[in-house]
């Protein structure tokens, strides 16, 4: 017996994977991440199956439940939003579950970042513009390690992804700026991707904060800055990869003769 620890997907229930929902439906003990999950999503455990919220709970707390059910020979399924892997603090439950003697196993999930993706219909690696996504936070509360700064990061020019930094804008749009950003890079902002209530927001370096302070964004939002976000990148064809490239071989297609 092991604890499951399911990345649910981004808020819409049918983003959850097959594996994630199987084992969903077949746990006997449900602990879920009420602030972000969604209850429907949840509603499709089975009867009788003990469903608990984990926002109200500390970590012992929370584990103390798991290890417990297991060791009664319980079926336990842990739910995180979007992908555990990702903000997700899995690596403390993992450490004592570890500690206590109970393995578990993850089973990966949608992020935000790529619901966010989906919701604005960008590609976030364009050849030729950017092959690399960062995905990071601005520092809040929670520090960031002196080498991760958003200055230095930015200094790629690449697509960036931010997390759990709605309420940061500004120092994010500082640190951008100060990095080289041009002030018209696009920037999309999506508001609980993939939930009935999304809202999407595009706007640019200079307009963040206004734009995000008109449409009320204070959390729950998934910040994509650079250019492969710019709204008129499907009106230009100048972004072309190799892989489908005529002139261009590989294993699985020859190029074209004539
Ligand atoms: C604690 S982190 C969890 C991230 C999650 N593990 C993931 O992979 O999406 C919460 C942050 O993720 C982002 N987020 C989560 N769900 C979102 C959604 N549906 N739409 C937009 N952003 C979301 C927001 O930036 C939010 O502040």
């Amino acid at each position: 017996m092991k604890v499951y620890i399911i990345g649910a997907g981004p808020g819409d229930p049918d983003l959850i994977t097959v594996k994630g929902l199987k084992l969903l439906q077949e746990a006997e003990v449900v602990l879920w991440t009420d602030s972000l999950v969604n209850e429907e999503l949840v509603a499709k455990a089975k009867p009788g199956a003990e469903v608990l919220k984990t926002a109200g709970m500390n970590l012992e707390e929370m584990v103390d439940i798991m290890v417990d059910r297991v060791k009664q020979g319980k079926r336990v399924v842990r739910v995180h939003t979007g992908d555990p892997a990702v903000y997700g603090a899995i690596l403390e439950q993992m450490v004592l579950l570890k500690k206590n003697g109970v393995e578990y196993e993850i089973v990966p999930g949608v992020s935000s970042v790529f619901a966010a993706a989906a919701a604005v219909g960008a590609e976030l690696t364009v050849p030729d513009l950017t092959q690399t996504l960062i995905l990071t936070r601005a520092e809040g509360r929670t520090p960031v390690p002196e080498r991760e700064k958003l200055h230095d990061l930015a200094s790629h020019h690449c697509t960036v992804a931010l997390f759990l930094s709605a309420t940061l804008v500004k120092k994010v749009v500082d640190e951008f700026l100060s990095a080289g950003w041009r002030p018209d890079t696009p920037v999309a902002v999506v508001y609980r991707a993939s939930w009935p209530d999304q809202k999407i927001v595009r706007s640019t370096l200079e307009t963040l904060g206004e734009d995000m302070r008109a449409h009320n964004i204070r959390s729950h939002a998934m910040i994509l800055a650079g250019w492969a976000l710019d709204p008129d990148i499907t009106n230009r064809d100048e972004f072309r990869s190799k892989l489908y490239d005529k002139e261009f071989t590989h294993r699985f297609r020859r190029g074209i003769t004539s």
